[in-house]
């Protein structure tokens, strides 16, 4: 990551194509998708279940490669990084929010925030990643549920030791994968309150898959989904109503 250009986009997809292979028959999931993230942007992206918005979460953060096209991070190509730089690029870079929240079950909320943050260290729980770990449970306002496992958590409460592990290195952009998909309505505003904050105090840049209107509603711009195709990547003050496929 040494040549990073200023001028270059934060991340930048061009002409994306993702083709599944099994044993009897192809499944052509993204049919050339081209994007831009810009840093503190809140982007939503729509569409039909099977449209293949979790596949293009995947292969932005270098979680999947494209089968076609690149992921460009400031002008450095994703998929040609060395392995290990990869990893590092998503440990350090990203972070990734999921529907089922994807905590580990042994380990405590604080274990589970403070985690990415060993990995990066190479080292134990050390006092400034305790530290960082209960600051991060402050913000997420579970300071009291710092030494619950995940079984002893709500779906709200799990969700936001979910938010604070992927703030642990203080990623560029945070995906989040229908993040509220589990939650009931209220635990869901809250969560969206909270990523929204996120945004607004801390420039964090955010990409938001879901099929909720209000949150759609709530981002700067719309990529609309369907069929692996993009129909529409709408700035949302150009546009009055935000129709969610
Ligand atoms: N590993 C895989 N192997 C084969 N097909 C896959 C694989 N992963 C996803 N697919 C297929 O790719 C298509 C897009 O899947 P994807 O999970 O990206 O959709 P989605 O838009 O996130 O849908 P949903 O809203 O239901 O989560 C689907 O038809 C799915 O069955
Ligand atoms: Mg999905």
């Amino acid at each position: 990551m040494n040549n990073q250009q200023k001028s270059d986009p934060m991340l930048e997809a061009e002409n994306l194509h993702k083709i599944y292979t099994d044993a009897s028959k192809e499944v052509h999931v993204l049919r050339g998708v081209t994007l831009r993230i810009e840093p503190k942007e809140v982007v939503a992206v729509v569409g039909p279940s099977g449209a293949g918005k979790s596949t293009l979460l995947h292969i932005l953060g270098g979680l999947d490669e494209p089968t076609q096209g690149r992921v460009l991070f400031f002008g450095e190509d994703v998929y040609r990084m060395k392995e290990r730089n990869r990893s590092q690029f998503r440990n350090e870079r990203i972070g990734f929010i999921f529907q089922f929240y994807h905590l580990l079950p042994e380990f405590t909320a604080l274990e589970n925030i403070v985690l990415p943050g060993m990995i990066k260290q190479n080292c134990g729980m050390t006092r400034a990643l305790r530290d960082r770990g209960m600051e991060l449970l402050n913000e997420v306002r579970l300071s009291q549920r710092a030494h619950h496992r995940p079984s002893e958590l709500s779906g709200g409460e799990q969700q936001r030791v979910a938010i604070a592990r992927a703030l642990m290195n203080q990623p560029d952009v945070l995906f989040c994968d229908e993040p509220t998909g589990n939650l009931d309505s209220h635990s869901g505003e809250e969560i969206i309150k909270l990523l929204m904050q996120l945004n607004r105090t801390q420039g964090q840049t955010l990409v938001i898959v879901t099929h909720d209107e209000k949150i759609a509603a709530q981002a700067q711009r719309v990529i609309y989904l369907k069929d692996g195709e993009m129909t529409a990547n709408h700035v949302k003050n150009s546009l009055e109503k935000v129709r969610v496929l």
